[in-house]
């Protein structure tokens, strides 16, 4: 029997997607079945914007960055805009998958896109998720394809910015992506000689991230490189008035923390913040690998009728774990992890200490 197998990629575009898209259409394509590729995450099924993914359509993506069926982070069919009102359009997907002739999706995407996805599994449509996010962030999954790309990047950035920081003694700050945890500014901070690293897990001091800046001073290093994620956590509201959170945000906030080690130290700070650049590129290898694994994975799930399950990773196996114990859960850094005292011993700071 011939099968037709919806694919769709939603969230944050990630390096990698298009290894996944590939490997789901060749497996599929090896059991005589049909990918049909949806574009633009639900917003596809909702609109009816999909295609046939033909041997042409998959033709050399496999190094690109991107994805080629499309994404966004502001379609939930479960709750729609239109004008002034919200409207759950979740019936016409599933009218629409129908319509479709489609015998199974194949989502791809982070926390949002499969919390979306598990609910469409409740009303009927069968489902494979497959874990998607640069940030490594995602529950009940060891790893994610994209995040070794992006800590890729992020070391190249660091090393690229090391030269400017000797040369002028300076303290270079770089924020990098990770709202909600913090696995790509310890691991490019690790990776690239970083002397404090501040992630979302452990709220810092600015006092004691000055403290670590002048001890590089003080041995005669002259020069600094201080590693932002971009959802860490400053204590005491240092720059803000008091009890209002962290209310500065993005690269202001970074100019901020950077200001502040400035003034504190004395010494010439430049900051900037690394953004997008991290979600671009071609995929590593270890990243196309990993997505081509998974890919063809999701297709073995739906051969053997495992549906309301996500491919995740455990150790160096795929295992299908329930979409239910995934949804709406995130992975953060663990912070007896030997990767965070791996750090500390390397004499890296936190900002949660005083040195
Ligand atoms: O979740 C991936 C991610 O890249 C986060 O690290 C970042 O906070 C967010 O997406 C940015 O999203 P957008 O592309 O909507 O600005």
């Amino acid at each position: 029997m011939t099968r037709r197998i919806g694919i769709l990629t939603g969230g944050g575009d990630c390096p990698g997607l298009n290894a996944v898209i590939r490997a789901a259409v060749k497996t599929a394509r090896g059991y005589g079945w049909e990918i049909i590729g949806i574009r633009d995450g639900f917003d596809g099924l909702r609109r009816v914007d999909t295609f046939r993914l033909s041997r042409e359509r998959i033709k050399g993506i496999l190094p690109q960055g991107g994805t080629i069926l499309g994404s966004t982070n502001k379609c939930d069919p479960f709750c729609v805009r239109v004008g002034d009102q919200v409207e759950d359009q979740s019936d016409q997907v599933v009218e629409n998958f129908k319509l479709e002739g489609l015998d199974a999706l194949i989502t791809i995407g982070g926390d949002g896109t499969q919390a979306i996805a598990w609910k469409f599994f409740q009303l009927g449509i069968p489902v494979v998720a497959v874990p998607k996010t640069i940030d490594n962030d995602l529950y009940a999954t060891d790893i994610t394809f994209g995040f070794d790309t992006a800590v890729e990047t992020a070391t190249l950035a660091i090393d690229k910015l090391h030269p400017t920081a000797e040369s002028h003694e300076r303290v270079m700050v770089v924020e990098v992506m990770g709202r909600g945890a913090g696995w790509i500014a310890l691991h490019a901070g690790i990776a690239g000689g970083a002397d404090v690293i501040l992630i979302p897990e452990i709220s810092f001091d600015l006092d004691h991230v000055c403290q670590a800046v002048q001890r590089r001073y003080d041995i005669g290093r002259d020069f600094a490189i201080v590693v932002v994620a971009e959802g860490a956590r400053i204590r005491d509201d240092q720059l803000g008035p008091p009890g209002t959170g962290n209310p500065i945000t993005g690269s202001r906030r970074t100019d901020r923390i950077g200001q502040y080690i400035q003034e504190k130290t004395g010494h010439d700070v430049r900051a900037m913040v690394l953004g997008h650049l991290q979600r671009g590129g071609s995929p590593t290898t270890f990243d196309r690998v990993l997505g081509s694994r998974l890919g063809a994975a999701a297709v073995r799930l739906v051969r053997d009728g495992q549906y309301g399950k996500m491919v995740a990773v455990r150790g160096n196996t795929l295992v299908p774990v329930d979409m239910a114990e995934v949804a709406g859960k995130v992975r953060t850094v663990d912070l007896d992890h030997d990767v965070v005292q791996t750090a500390r011993d390397l004499g890296i700071s936190f900002g949660d200490r005083p040195i």
